[in-house]
């Protein structure tokens, strides 16, 4: 296995982050000299942190691509392009493939089929747009160490490791030997906006795992526009939980509106406290907020009219629905 090596101390502060941005941005330089690197750029800590860093070694030799699947959270490809492009004058990618993952996912319920399809259309998209850009030799991604211990090498929603073999590139990984919080300390030196470094845990299947069932496009609208809302009141309190969000199962209700029954989705909300992941505790939301959730979903979101608090620790629910 590749060791983190002895001579690399904790990175808890700016001092220290600042001193491995130092030795990293050198290392870069000397790896790939003026040779172009190619990353999948998804908005999280860790391909952000990367992105950040390797824009401050090789300015625009990099050129990040962004592949939008639709299953994002409201305003995050925003985000990325703000972030990136505006404000770092990154050399940013936009791919909005949106309608090709809704395509293929038509009908799915099944979530481990769900799971493999999102996979393979991100590598087939991300793919297609590496083949576009001659002369790569090189691929950056956002390995961190934690992903080396449970021996995966790369992100499952990424897997770039399944990109085709003709594309032959050599790996870029500056924060392969970093813990999680040691990627955010670097990636609050290298100025990225708190609420990038700081984000709460989001699966690469993304909102996908939460629009339980076959997705259809205004649920997983619906879906969206709620998440929003869960996220924007639970981060009002000091103390948040580690992981907070929302999830449409994919049937209906009876509902009543103006006098006339209707048929609408239930938003069900989920707020969790773990360490590792592999245990969760049930965050006790406080009621003022719950209710403030409710009220806003019902009144904001279309389609919704039943809004539910899943309670469940893991074991024995798994902390996603799906
Ligand atoms: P579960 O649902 O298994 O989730 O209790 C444990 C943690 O892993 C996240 N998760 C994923 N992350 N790709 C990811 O990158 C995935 O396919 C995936 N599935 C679950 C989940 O959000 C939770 O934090």
């Amino acid at each position: 296995m590749d060791k983190r090596p002895s001579s690399l101390k904790r990175i808890t502060n700016k001092k220290a982050a600042e001193a491995f941005i130092r030795k990293q941005v050198a290392e870069i330089q000397k790896q790939v000299k003026d040779q172009k690197v190619l990353l999948a750029l998804s908005g999280g800590v860790d391909s952000s942190v990367v992105a950040a860093l390797l824009i401050k070694a090789i300015g625009d030799q990099l050129v990040c691509v962004h592949v939008n699947h639709g299953l994002l959270r409201k305003g995050e490809s925003e985000q990325v392009i703000e972030v990136f492009r505006e404000n770092l004058g990154a050399n940013l990618i936009y791919v909005d493939a949106s309608n090709i993952f809704l395509k293929e996912l038509k009908g799915v319920a099944d979530p481990e089929t769900k799971r493999k399809i999102i996979g393979k259309v991100f590598i087939d998209v991300f793919a297609k747009e590496a083949k576009k850009l001659k002369d790569i030799k090189f691929l950056a991604q956002g390995t961190i160490y934690p992903d080396i211990l449970e021996s995966k090498g790369v992100k499952a929603h990424h897997n770039v490791g399944g990109l085709p073999k003709e594309l032959n590139f050599e790996l870029v990984e500056p924060v392969k030997y970093l813990y999680k919080d040691e990627v955010r300390v670097v990636g609050e030196a290298l100025g990225l906006p708190k609420n990038m470094v700081y984000r709460q845990p989001f699966p690469g299947p993304g909102l996908g795992v939460r629009c339980v069932g076959a997705i259809t496009k205004d649920r997983l609208n619906a879906l969206r526009e709620a998440d929003a809302i869960v996220r924007e009141e639970i981060d009002k309190l000091k103390d948040k939980p580690w992981q907070y969000f929302c999830v449409i199962p994919d049937f209906k209700s009876t509902g009543i509106k103006d006098g006339k029954r209707y048929m609408g989705w239930a938003a069900i909300i989920r707020a969790i406290n773990t360490r590792d992941a592999v245990t969760a505790k049930s965050y006790e939301i406080p009621y003022k907020t719950l209710y403030k959730i409710r009220d806003r979903i019902i009144k904001e979101v279309p389609g919704i009219n039943r809004v539910l608090w899943d309670m469940s620790d893991k074991p024995v629910s798994t902390i996603e629905w799906e």
